[in-house]
């Protein structure tokens, strides 16, 4: 169907995380974008102590864009990037944990075996 990352750097030190998403056209639009992307949330808040989400997109992505808001993502400025012969205006948009422990659904989301896997995270077991 597609492919949700959940990335950062300096995890252990600066716990954010960052998120990209991509569907295949035909499974676009159908609620999988949300669904994933709240997957993620759950396993970098809930399960890896993260302080915060961030994440971004073109101005005009507007399906990339109401998943974060549907989150609860809020605003954090933008960047102007380099698209096709100009530049172009990339939203960025931040959740923090406590906002996320207020909006989520934390009953959607169930993780196993993910202890032995820590390490891998630059986390103890
Ligand atoms: C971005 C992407 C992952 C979103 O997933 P999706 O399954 O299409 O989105 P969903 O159906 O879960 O929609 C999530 C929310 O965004 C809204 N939304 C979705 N598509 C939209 C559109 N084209 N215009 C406006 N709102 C839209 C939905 O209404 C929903 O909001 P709600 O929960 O408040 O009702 C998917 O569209 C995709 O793969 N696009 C191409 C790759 C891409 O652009 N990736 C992101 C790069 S930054």
């Amino acid at each position: 169907m597609g492919s949700q990352t959940l990335e950062a750097d300096q995890f252990a030190d600066l716990g954010v995380v960052d998120t990209a998403s991509w569907l295949v056209p035909q499974w676009r639009g159908r609620g999988v974008g949300r669904e994933m992307r709240a997957a993620v949330l759950h396993l970098a808040f809930a399960e890896l102590g993260a302080v915060a989400a961030v994440t971004s997109a073109w101005h005009d992505n507007h399906a990339s864009l109401g998943v974060s808001r549907s989150l609860g993502y809020l605003d954090n400025g933008y960047e102007l990037h380099a698209r096709g012969d100009r530049a172009d205006r990339m939203e960025r948009l931040i959740l923090t944990v406590d906002r996320w422990r207020d909006l989520a659904d934390l009953a959607t989301v169930d993780i196993a075996g993910l202890r032995p896997c820590l390490p891998l995270f630059g986390l103890s077991g």
